[in-house]
């Protein structure tokens, strides 16, 4: 076989990007079928959050705070800031129970303004491995959709599980454990989800 050297598109394998998303927002999706949805295939999970933070600042703005959960990965912080962003952090794990400290985190959620990013983990939060359950994922949907915030799913964890299960399996527990919510339209700026 002779091997190719052809360069990729700028934005990457397009049928990596139609699959990514259907993995992502679902074969069912009305934003795919309706054309809304823009993907863009990178270098690691680092580069993804990179191209998101930047693509964040020049087209929605500096003035937008993001969100992160306390704790995070802790490169978050300083990717966001780097493209000029600020970084806040929301609570969300409660050292006593081990466990999700959803009051808080929900409060603090309460506080963010329309338009702000909200970052969250689409599964196998890292570094507390603390997910919602699907009924407080519901919950947190609404919130964010009623505050008209901009949510951004971190599914690094995702393609790393994918990875043991050895294969893009639909009936994998990754899979299932992502949330499908549907957040609707937000009311300013736009959606954003990274696949890293
Ligand atoms: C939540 C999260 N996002 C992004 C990354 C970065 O991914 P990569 O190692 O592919 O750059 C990591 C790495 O551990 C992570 O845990």
């Amino acid at each position: 076989m002779v091997p190719t050297v052809e360069y990729l598109p700028i934005d990457g394998l397009p049928e990596f990007r139609a699959e990514t998303t259907k993995l992502i927002l679902g074969e069912d999706s009305k934003a795919i079928a309706e054309g809304r949805v823009a993907c863009c295939q990178s270098l690691s999970g680092t580069g993804a959050l990179r191209l998101a933070a930047e693509f964040i600042a020049v087209n929605l703005g500096k003035d937008r705070r993001v969100f992160v959960s306390d704790p995070t990965w802790g490169n978050h912080h300083a990717i966001f800031a780097k493209a000029g962003l600020e970084v806040v952090k929301y609570s969300y794990f409660c050292a006593k129970t081990k466990g999700l400290d959803f009051s808080g985190m929900m409060a603090d959620l309460d506080k963010v303004s329309a338009g702000d990013i909200v970052l969250l983990h689409g599964c196998a939060h890292n570094p507390t491995g603390v997910d919602p359950t699907m009924e407080q994922w519901h919950k947190i949907a609404a919130l964010v959709k009623a505050k008209g915030v901009i949510p951004f799913f971190d599914c690094v964890r995702l393609r790393r599980i994918l990875d043991l299960a050895n294969g893009l399996s639909q009936n994998s527990t990754a899979i299932a454990g992502l949330p499908r919510i549907r957040l609707g339209r937000p009311r300013r700026g736009c959606g954003v989800r990274a696949l890293l």
